[in-house]
């Protein structure tokens, strides 16, 4: 997907988004920012920030001597960001628009870099994923430290698979079978603690920490479809005519009780790693 769909895509599903953000984004972040240990005044670069699951702990934990820049395409998640980060005072968090493939330190982070970098369901987003980490833990300081979470294999899998059935039904050009990508989709090649970590020392991190934090909800009809509309599965949906789309929820949801399924298998890694690089 290109910057500007997926910036349709997170900016039409920003209601739905932010529904999710207690039992989805807000764990994954907030775990996150704990395994990072960021310490106060701390400068950290929070990319795909969204509406700030991680950047906003972030800024809680870098306290006012310290730094966010929370960085994402959607602007409706930014507003949302920037809305309960003025709720709760925080004013050492930027939400910033812009691509972060392209990002460049402004002159308020030191001239060694960020000393934390953090994404939390994020990088997979990223077009040629490897090279564009890799340009954004060059943003961080030699001993500073990364960190980013992602889908455990297995994770979305039965409703994923009921989902795209459906899709495959209605919508032209999409397959049942699309459910599943290939081994070298980004989410596919870092779903395991061991590929994960792996991945991350081709960066030259040490001290590589994975965590798995499960997350089973229940999969009740409200939070299955909002699950679909408030995440990148709102991808096909886009284009598609009001009827359609209902049709689409109403077979979709009849086949999740079909198949008895009873729980939405959200579970996440949690990855964070030093940065061993010397200027
Ligand atoms: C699944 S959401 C996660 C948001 C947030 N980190 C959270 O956990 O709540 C992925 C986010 O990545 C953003 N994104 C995707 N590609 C991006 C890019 N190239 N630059 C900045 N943000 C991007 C999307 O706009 C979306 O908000």
């Amino acid at each position: 997907m290109s910057a500007d769909d997926l910036a349709t895509v997170f900016n039409s599903g920003a209601a739905e988004f932010t529904g999710l953000t207690p039992q989805v984004w807000g764990p994954a972040g907030q775990s996150l920012v704990f395994q990072l240990r960021l310490q106060p005044g701390d400068a950290v670069l929070d990319v795909c920030s969204g509406a700030g699951a991680s950047a906003l702990p972030a800024a809680a934990a870098v306290g006012p001597t310290g730094l966010v820049h929370a960085v994402d395409l959607a602007d409706d998640l930014l507003e949302e960001g920037r809305l309960v980060a003025s709720d709760r005072a925080l004013h050492n968090v930027d939400f910033v628009r812009a691509d972060a493939t392209t990002w460049e330190p402004p002159s308020t982070v030191p001239e060694a870099g960020y000393d934390a970098l953090s994404s939390s369901y994020g990088v997979f987003f990223l077009p040629h994923m490897d090279d564009s980490v890799n340009r954004l833990v060059n943003l961080v300081r030699p001993g500073g430290k990364i960190g980013l979470t992602t889908w455990r294999r297995g994770a979305h899998e039965d409703y994923a698979r009921a989902y795209f059935e459906v899709l495959a039904r209605h919508v032209p050009g999409i397959a049942a079978e699309d459910h599943r990508p290939g081994p070298d989709d980004p989410v596919r090649r870092l779903d395991s603690p061991d590929a994960l970590g792996t991945w991350l020392t081709g960066f030259g991190a040490v001290d590589v920490e994975i965590n798995e934090l499960p997350n089973w909800l229940p999969a009740t009809p409200e939070l299955a479809w909002r699950l679909v509309l408030g995440s990148a599965f709102r991808g096909p949906l886009i284009g598609v005519d009001a009827g359609t789309v209902e049709a689409i929820r109403l077979e979709f949801l009849t086949l999740l009780t079909e198949r008895d399924v009873e729980t939405l298998d959200l579970g996440t890694l949690v990855a964070t790693a030093v940065v061993d690089r010397r200027p």
